[in-house]
């Protein structure tokens, strides 16, 4: 990617950011504001719509967030001897502008660079290794791959120039009721056909080579979702955009951005799982009826309910990732949507790689690739292999080569065998596995993706995950949620579901 147009449009963008002109002080109130709000999960999808209900009801409103877990979700980290390392979720693309505004607003400091290398193994070789020169590189990509190279960066380009309308329609205060209608609204029917197609039929109709599929696109797709490039085009882009440089993190672990937004928004933390929501109807002041939401939980005292005037589901409503019963509501509301969600098992390993397995001559004092890809050959156990800095970056700090034992992290579909960890490390001294249910399965790809409105004031954000799965993706969707609940409570269509807000809104800029 072009250094000098991207930082021109992220300049463009942040500029608008900060000089957004939409006054909720001045919105007209036709409606009191409500009282009670609850959200169920903490990780970033939960902790933002927290955030951002704060933003638009106001100081008044009491927000309760459920969570049973960590706060931070599938962002965590696991301690190694004296340092923490990322598990989960663990890097940000430079123009995730509202991961970017919260580590502002929060005062939180991007974690240090440490300059990475990557290479990609087949399974009994290295296929492709960076040079520490940007001419190499250049060149022998051009050798083996003519201009698909050059054209993915463009392709990619376009959509994330789409991608990014949606902040400035957020800054306007616009909100969709559908997936689809945010996609479209971002991107066209073009977006659509990106989610309703393989990134595969995409790329090849783009006119990209089979060779560069499955050399390059393919190790991509595998270390970002685990899958191959037959998942949807949309989520597709977005995790080709994850391979561009300028990717960051936050100083001592993503998670911290959870318990920064909960804590800013003013929050409180019920430490509790959300069994089950109904629907109260009670007679109101005005003579007509109101209706509530009852929300049961179980936490450590045992069980109990609440009332609520809005609810939001910040955790995905399928099997294995969470199991709440909905109650009274016509239609009725499933505890799990159709889809599973993709087993990605995260091992951290301290210990000495056996450079030979990866088919390297090179000696291990001299090995510094940091980011092993794979490709989607038939027998490959690990998706990926990469040398893991911790989650703060100590002064002087130096990636040590593979000579030295050091924390390896490795994504797997299926947890690694003792055997399999011999045949990769020569010693080890510990060995940390976590087993994420870590995205969409987005095979196919045609899925009707589940609402963001569940009923009248019940809202659901990790629909968003059909589309693509990611820290700023719950961002984005807590944030038109948030703008959808006080849009709908306050009975202002006007900013809801506009057609055409690109051209309408292009004088604005
Ligand atoms: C291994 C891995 C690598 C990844 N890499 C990246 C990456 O590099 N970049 C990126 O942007 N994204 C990445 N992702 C994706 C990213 O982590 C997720 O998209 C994002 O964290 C989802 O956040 P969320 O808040 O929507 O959901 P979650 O983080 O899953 O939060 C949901 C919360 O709800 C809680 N909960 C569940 N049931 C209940 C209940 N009944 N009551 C109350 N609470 C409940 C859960 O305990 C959980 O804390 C990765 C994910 C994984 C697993
Ligand atoms: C997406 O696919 C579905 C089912 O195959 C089809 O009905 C729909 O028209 C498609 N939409 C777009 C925008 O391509
Ligand atoms: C290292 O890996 C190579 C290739 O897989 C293997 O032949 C060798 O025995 C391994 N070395 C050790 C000490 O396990």
């Amino acid at each position: 990617m072009n250094p000098q147009t991207l930082s021109l449009r992220a300049l463009l963008i942040l500029g608008l950011w900060h000089s957004g002109r939409r006054s909720l002080a001045s919105a007209p109130e036709l409606k009191e504001q409500p009282k009670k709000i609850a959200v169920v999960g903490a990780g970033i999808g939960g902790t933002a719509a927290a955030f951002y209900l704060r933003q638009e009801f106001g100081a008044a409103v009491k927000i309760d967030v459920f969570e049973p877990g960590n706060v931070g979700g599938r962002l965590a980290t696991v301690k190694i001897g004296d340092y923490e390392y990322e598990t989960g979720g663990a890097v940000i693309h430079p123009l995730n502008l509202h991961m970017k505004e919260f580590i502002e607003k929060l005062g939180i400091p991007p974690r240090k660079d440490v300059p990475s290398k990557m290479a990609i193994f087949d399974g009994k070789d290295l296929t492709f290794e960076e040079s520490d020169w940007f001419i190499v590189n250049f060149l022998r990509i051009l050798w083996r791959y003519g201009f698909n190279f050059l054209r993915m960066h463009m392709w990619v380009e376009g959509i994330l120039d789409k991608f990014m309308r949606i902040y400035q329609y957020q800054q306007y205060g616009y909100s969709f009721s559908s997936v689809d209608r945010l996609l479209h609204a971002m991107g066209g029917d073009s977006f659509l056909t990106l989610v309703n197609q393989t990134l595969e039929e995409t790329m090849i109709d783009e006119g990209f080579s089979q060779i560069f599929l499955n050399d390059i696109v393919a190790p991509v797709m595998r270390v970002n979702y685990g899958q191959s490039v037959r998942i949807n085009g949309f989520v597709g882009a977005v995790s080709l955009a994850g391979a561009d440089s300028g990717l960051w993190a936050v100083d001592e672990g993503n998670k911290r951005v959870c318990s920064g937004l909960l804590y800013h928004s003013k929050s409180d933390l019920i430490p509790a799982r959300v069994t089950s929501i109904s629907v109260k109807v009670r007679p109101s002041k005005t003579g007509t009826t109101t209706s509530f939401y009852e929300v049961n939980y179980v936490g450590e005292s045992g069980s109990a309910h609440s009332l609520y005037d809005i609810v939001i589901i910040a955790t995905p409503l399928h099997q294995g990732k969470s199991d709440i019963t909905f109650s009274g509501f016509s239609p009725p509301i499933p505890s799990h949507y159709p889809g599973l969600y993709h087993q990605t098992v995260s091992t951290l390993v301290h210990g000495m790689l056996n450079v030979s397995y990866l088919g390297t001559t090179e000696p291990a004092s001299k090995f510094t690739v940091s980011d092993i890809l794979t490709t989607d050959s038939k027998g490959s156990i690990i998706n990926s292999l990469s040398s893991l800095d911790p989650v703060h970056i100590p002064k002087g700090y130096k990636r040590p080569p593979a000579s030295q034992t050091k924390v390896w992290k490795i994504f797997s579909p299926k947890p690694l065998t003792e055997e399999q960890l011999q045949d990769m490390f020569l010693s080890w001294d510990s060995v940390s596995e976590t087993r994420w249910l870590a995205y969409p399965s987005y095979r196919p790809p045609h899925r009707k993706t589940p609402p963001f409105i569940l009923h009248n004031r019940l809202y659901y954000i990790n629909a968003i995950e059909w589309a693509a799965s990611a820290m700023e993706m719950s961002a984005i969707s807590a944030r038109n949620v948030a703008l959808l609940a006080h849009h709908r409570w306050h009975q202002q269509a006007s900013k809801i579901d506009q057609e055409d807000l690109h051209t309408r809104l292009r004088g604005e800029l």
